[in-house]
């Protein structure tokens, strides 16, 4: 049941929502995904002054095609439920929760988000993200994901500052390797969208490079972010580069290829290429052109 997805979701940036001047500045920042953030970037004292922030740059419509998400408090605090509805309620893309442990968890937010419903002419349809951060998500991946469209869930965001925390590891790319590969299977298996964790050294272009290209390469959507001097790094990262445009056009071109008509397998530039090729093919080509509609 695997589902092609085309929006870009290269970058994704958070931003404290109690923070006036970031919020101000995302309008004009060129990222995909903007993550309006009400949890650990806020202060106790500033989380009603964050979340009214939020809503109110929801409902402005000063942020153009950019997607937009609010990362709410955790289910077990004291501002999870006024955070869901009130995102729900201001017309989020996407709720993305934090701390999830388990299938049960996903269900009863969904439940929840249906209630936003109550009273109202039309549904809301804000999709729920989920945050990959604590070791009991990890082990429940499989059940976590199957539950999809059917309890809105549409995607996955690692995190890595509270997974190391959680496991008592050091924060090494390398302790997180089996964990992204079983987070991506999980993500693809069941059509989620899927976002690798945040570089917190923003001064230090070379290494969000290296792990945007590494999470390119094990099947991310993107990466996300932390300030606004990373946003290009991702957005090239991420995006089908042009060799890779040029093979995937050629492979479309010779399946079209009258002398080609029926067959299941042939030969384009020297390589076996078959018809889940072309299928690749014309994905990372829908890819790049709504890449391109974004930018226009
Ligand atoms: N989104 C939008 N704008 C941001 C931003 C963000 N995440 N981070 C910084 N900016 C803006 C600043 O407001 C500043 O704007 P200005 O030029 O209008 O004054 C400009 O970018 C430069 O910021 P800078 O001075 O380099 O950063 P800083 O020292 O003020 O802040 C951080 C550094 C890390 C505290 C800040 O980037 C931040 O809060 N990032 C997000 C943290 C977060 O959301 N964490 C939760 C997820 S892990
Ligand atoms: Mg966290």
């Amino acid at each position: 049941m695997t589902q092609i997805k085309f929006r870009p979701r290269r970058s994704c940036l958070y931003m404290p929502a109690s923070n006036k001047r970031a919020l101000e500045k995302a309008k004009s920042l060129s990222a995909d995904t903007i993550i309006f953030d009400l949890e650990d970037a806020v202060a106790p004292d500033a989380k009603e002054e964050a979340r009214a922030n939020a809503c109110a740059a929801l409902q402005s419509g000063d942020y153009g095609k950019r997607e937009l998400v609010v990362r709410i408090n955790a289910m077990d605090t004291p501002w999870f439920a006024q955070d869901l509805k009130q995102a729900c309620q201001s017309g989020a893309d996407a709720v993305l929760v934090p701390k999830i442990l388990s299938a049960d968890d996903i269900v009863r937010i969904s439940a929840l988000m249906d209630d936003c419903d109550a009273g109202r002419d039309s549904k809301l349809d804000s999709k729920l993200w989920a945050m990959i951060e604590m070791p009991l998500a990890i082990l429940n991946l499989k059940e976590i994901a199957a539950l999809g469209a059917e309890h809105r869930l549409t995607g996955f965001v690692m995190g890595f500052n509270d997974l190391a925390k959680e496991m008592h590891a050091e924060h090494d790319r390398g302790v997180f390797g089996s964990v992204m590969t079983q987070t991506v299977i999980a993500a693809r298996a069941y059509g989620l969208t899927v976002i690798d964790s945040v570089y917190n050294d923003f001064n230090d272009p070379d290494g969000l490079e290296t792990e945007c290209l590494e999470a390119r390469k094990l099947g991310f959507d993107g990466k996300s972010l932390i300030h606004p001097a990373q946003i290009d790094t991702a957005n090239q990262s991420f995006a089908p580069q042009a060799g890779a445009i040029a093979e995937a056009e050629a492979i479309i071109a010779a399946f079209r290829d009258p002398v080609n008509a029926g067959k299941g397998v042939i030969v384009v530039n020297g390589k076996m290429t078959e018809l889940l090729h072309l299928k690749q093919a014309n994905q990372l080509v829908a890819t790049a052109k709504a890449i391109d509609a974004l930018a226009r």
